[in-house]
């Protein structure tokens, strides 16, 4: 059972509550090595792509878009030393990108060549700024195109029957594109693929810019979720960027409205502001008593590998995993934090004053929750002393000493540690 309830509007019964909660987790996919490598300032080395890739079978994702094979020799080569090493698991499946034109096709199956089980991944634009602007396309043209590579696709997997293929289709800037259109690319491809219920494809409508509110987003996920062609036999995925910084909400929303699996990068690393943060929405459900069936146990760790990867700092008030978000600086939050800590039982559900979740469930350690500077107040100091000195201050002396340590702070303005106020405390009452 999970210390952690679904949050309820404080004052409405069971069944006043919205029904749109999430009560499972979505079908996760990392495209870590694909969107998140192309939008590094130093894309990843094999070394590093490894390591990524090393980390995301650890943490539990069993669908892994591992790279663009036919963009660079790095992305075909990582694929190929994937399959030719035995690198991945049994219950891992790898996914790879195609644009719709023909050689690119080729080349995208010639790197899949021998894998067990793939996912092959095809888009194009579909929106009308697209079409006018960069493909010069009519819409019957962009039928035409997505047609015509699906069919291609399909012909490819015949000629590797000892793959189980997966395809995938994009209809990139779904989220700028007409919906009517937008269906009738899809349900056209579809057509072409033939899914059935036992062997779906999957449709992945992506945020590719972020353009509007995510109820919005949800809303036109819920009528292609409500109107396309064979639903039964379709895996319906989303691909939130954020733009305008609403992409776990977008990702989040979506699912509410009908969307199967998700697709974004640890810590919402990405194309300009980045995708939706797989972490950000894993531990969102967790935290409402829904395990979302990624390991984020050792936060720590994950944070390290993905710096080391991306070569990129995630930012210390990062949701969950920055250095600051288990760290009270205020002295009533401290205060408070303190005394709901000494209240807690053993199998107690989650009821924290300032912290949404347990640091320990993510590795991460209460001597991190509390730091003393110049705004907090004698909670924090007595608590830092009790928890690191095992010295219980009466409050008298809780009260006096906190003025020797504000008194201290007001000169340097310097962050005071546990072992500085032991120091000031032992000088102060001439201990030991
Ligand atoms: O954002 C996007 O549209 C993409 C597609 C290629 C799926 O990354
Ligand atoms: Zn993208």
């Amino acid at each position: 059972a999970s210390k952690y309830k679904p949050f309820a509007p404080v004052g409405l019964n069971d069944r006043q509550w919205p029904d749109a909660v999430l009560t499972r987790p979505p079908i996760w996919c990392s495209v870590d090595l694909r969107d998140g490598n192309q939008s590094l300032i130093e894309p990843m080395d094999m070394a590093r792509k490894l390591r990524m890739f090393e980390l995301l079978v650890a943490m539990g994702f069993k669908e892994i878009e591992v790279g663009f094979p036919s963009s660079s020799q790095v992305e075909f080569d990582f694929v190929r030393k994937l399959i030719d090493e035995d690198l991945i698991p049994p219950d891992v499946t790898i996914q790879v990108l195609s644009q719709a034109r023909e050689h690119l096709i080729r080349r995208t199956f010639e790197a899949l060549h021998g894998a067990r089980r793939a996912i092959v991944h095809l888009y194009n634009a579909t929106a009308p700024v697209m079409r006018r602007v960069v493909l010069g396309l009519s819409e019957d043209g962009i039928v035409d195109l997505a047609v015509e590579n699906a069919s291609l696709f399909k012909s490819l997997a015949a000629e590797q029957p000892a793959t189980e293929w997966v395809f995938q289709y994009s209809p990139e800037m779904f989220s700028g594109t007409e919906l009517h259109f937008a269906k009738r690319v899809v349900d056209a491809v579809t057509e072409v693929w033939q899914p059935t219920p036992q062997h779906k494809c999957i449709i992945n409508l992506p945020s590719t810019v972020e353009h509007s509110t995510p109820n919005i987003f949800a809303d036109m996920i819920e009528w292609m979720h409500r109107h396309l062609a064979r639903r039964d036999c379709l895996v319906l995925s989303v691909h939130p960027h954020n733009d305008r910084g609403t992409g776990t909400a977008a990702g989040e929303f979506a699912v509410m409205a009908g969307a199967d699996r998700l697709e974004g990068c640890l810590f919402g690393n990405g194309e300009r502001t980045g995708n939706l943060d797989l972490v950000n929405v894993a531990l969102n459900l967790y935290s409402q008593g829904v395990a979302p069936g990624l390991d984020l146990s050792d936060i720590d760790e994950v944070r390290r590998t993905v710096e080391l990867c991306n070569q990129l700092p995630v930012h210390p008030r990062h949701p969950y995993a920055g250095d600051l978000v288990y760290t009270s600086f205020s002295g009533s939050h401290q205060d408070a934090i303190k005394k709901a800590f000494a209240a807690r039982q053993e199998g107690d559900i989650w009821d924290m004053p300032y912290l949404p979740l347990d640091p320990k469930d993510l590795g991460r350690s209460y001597e991190a929750v509390i730091r003393v500077n110049s705004q907090s107040g004698k909670g924090g100091i007595a608590y830092l002393l009790e928890s690191e000195y095992g010295l219980e201050l009466p409050r008298r002396l809780q009260i006096e000493f906190s003025q020797v340590v504000q008194h201290v702070m007001d000169g340097t303005g310097k962050e005071q540690s546990a072992r500085d106020i032991h120091g000031l405390f032992e000088r102060e009452y001439r201990l030991g």
